[in-house]
């Protein structure tokens, strides 16, 4: 048997043991919990502060001559168009840090290149900006060349011509006083015209696809 002294020690430190045990569930329990609502907090921050995308579409768009038209006094086709540009954040604006620009193909063609369509701005939340373009005659759409002949016979067998305009800007956002990287944004957007050189209304219901570089 056991001295008596030996065993309380004994009991002392098993309730010692056991005391330092429930403090470090109690306090580890305390520190998972504030760590998994942090978490959640970031998350729900990291959903609203999120940057959506701007958005592109072709609100107008013409052909001059449209390719069933016959000219006499024209030797080059004139393209003018309008593209809204809408930053769909409530909480975040957008730098676009260069001109835009602007490119048409046919047919993956480049056709020829827009003037600067929108000198650098700051577009902020929910803004909707209109841009107009011109592209008057390139020596590729020369009446009688060859993309016009292509586009007389596809206008003659399909009804309809199709044309892609790019769109290129460098892209910042800016969410209160934490900018995001540089971004190098391109916008795809197909356009239809009919044989007379207006726009197909389905061109009009197309968001303009988006990709970064
Ligand atoms: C070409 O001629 C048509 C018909 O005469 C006229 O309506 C049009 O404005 C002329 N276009 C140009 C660029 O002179
Ligand atoms: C959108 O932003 C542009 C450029 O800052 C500004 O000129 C235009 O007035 C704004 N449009 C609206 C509807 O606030």
């Amino acid at each position: 048997m056991r001295p008596r002294h030996d065993r309380s020690r004994y009991f002392a430190q098993k309730v010692e043991e056991t005391l330092t045990g429930r403090m470090c569930r109690v306090f580890c329990s305390i520190f998972l919990s504030l760590l998994l609502i942090a978490a959640v907090i970031l998350f729900i921050l990291w959903l609203s502060l999120r940057p959506h995308r701007p958005r592109f579409h072709v609100t107008a768009f013409s052909v001059s001559p449209g390719p069933s038209q016959e000219t006499a006094n024209q030797s080059s086709v004139d393209i003018t168009f309008e593209v809204t540009l809408r930053n769909p954040n409530a909480n975040i604006g957008i730098f676009y840090e260069d001109a835009m620009r602007g490119s048409f193909f046919h047919r993956d063609r480049r056709i020829g290149d827009t003037a600067e369509l929108l000198p650098p701005f700051y577009q902020g939340p929910k803004n909707t900006t209109i841009i107009h373009g011109a592209f008057p005659g390139s020596p590729a759409l020369a009446v009688g060349g060859d993309v016009w002949q292509q586009m007389k016979a596809e206008a003659a067998s399909h009804g309809q011509v199709w044309f892609r305009l790019e769109l290129v800007v460098t892209i910042r956002f800016r969410v209160s006083t934490w900018d995001t990287h540089r971004h190098s944004m391109h916008a795809d957007c197909d356009v239809g015209v009919a044989p007379d050189g207006s726009m197909l209304d389905e061109t009009k219901a197309r968001r303009c696809s988006l990709y970064f570089s």
